[in-house]
């Protein structure tokens, strides 16, 4: 008798309004990278052509910063109850090799964000804060004389710096989601199975389980 298909379970993961934001953060991010990187180093300036010319992508480039941050901050406020440090959280970071290796029985059992989750959470939310204030120092059209010259080349130092660190988060961030097989869809239809909830954050699947057994009838909060 052949096999039947079981429908896998579902868990919600992520609401829709952090889903919105997540997408135009990493819409913003995109265009923000190349429009940086086009006016940052020469060989790059093609990218322009992107943005309709040079000129519009300088005046593009700080107010998609903008938009990216106020699309962070939603994801800040979203997020940053679950990405407090935990207290398995060490035993976790100093068995990285097993979770770079699949053997995740080795691990403690995680809640909603593990270990190097909430470290690229916090680490973004200190780079963008850092490319805010070093963006606003050399926008030129707005605040060209409210700093001294040597300041400006200081926050163009600093804006780059922050820019690379972020571009190099970005590209782990990105490997890790499309390595580790269903977590996109995490973000894209806001949910998982209940099999990479097991296998992935079993401490958070046990809470949302507990909290349908709680309220039986209701869905168990997506956060
Ligand atoms: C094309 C680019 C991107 C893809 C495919 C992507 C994908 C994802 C996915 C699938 C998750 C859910 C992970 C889970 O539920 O366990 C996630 C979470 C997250 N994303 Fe992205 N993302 C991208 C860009 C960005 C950018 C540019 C930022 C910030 C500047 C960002 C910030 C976050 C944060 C803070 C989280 C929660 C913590 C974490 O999972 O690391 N993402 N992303």
């Amino acid at each position: 008798m052949p096999a039947e298909p079981l429908d896998a379970v579902e868990v919600k993961r992520h609401t829709l309004d952090v889903r919105i934001a997540h997408w135009i953060v990493a819409l913003c991010f995109i265009l923000l990278g190349l429009s940086g990187l086009a006016l940052f180093y020469p060989p790059f300036f093609f990218l322009t052509a992107l943005f309709g010319g040079g000129e519009t992508a300088r005046l593009l480039h700080p107010w998609l910063g903008i938009v990216l941050v106020a699309g962070y901050l939603w994801l800040f406020v979203r997020f940053v109850s679950a990405s407090v440090p935990a207290p398995e959280d060490m035993t976790w970071m100093l068995r990285l090799g097993d979770a770079m290796s699949g053997r995740e029985e080795n691990l403690p059992e995680i809640g909603k964000f593990n270990p190097g989750q909430k470290l690229y959470f916090w680490g973004m939310a200190i780079l963008i804060l850092v490319l805010l204030a070093s963006g606003i120092i050399i926008w030129n059209a707005y605040f060209a004389t409210a700093t001294s010259i040597p300041t400006q080349r200081i926050g163009l130092l600093v804006h780059s710096i922050a820019a690379i660190l972020a571009i190099l988060g970005f590209i782990v961030h990105v490997h890790m989601v499309t390595w580790e097989p269903g977590t996109l869809r995490a973000m894209v239809r806001g949910s998982v199975t209940g099999g990479w909830g097991w296998k992935h954050h079993r401490k958070w699947l046990r809470g949302v389980v507990a909290g349908k057994r709680a309220k039986p009838g209701t869905s168990a909060p997506a956060e």
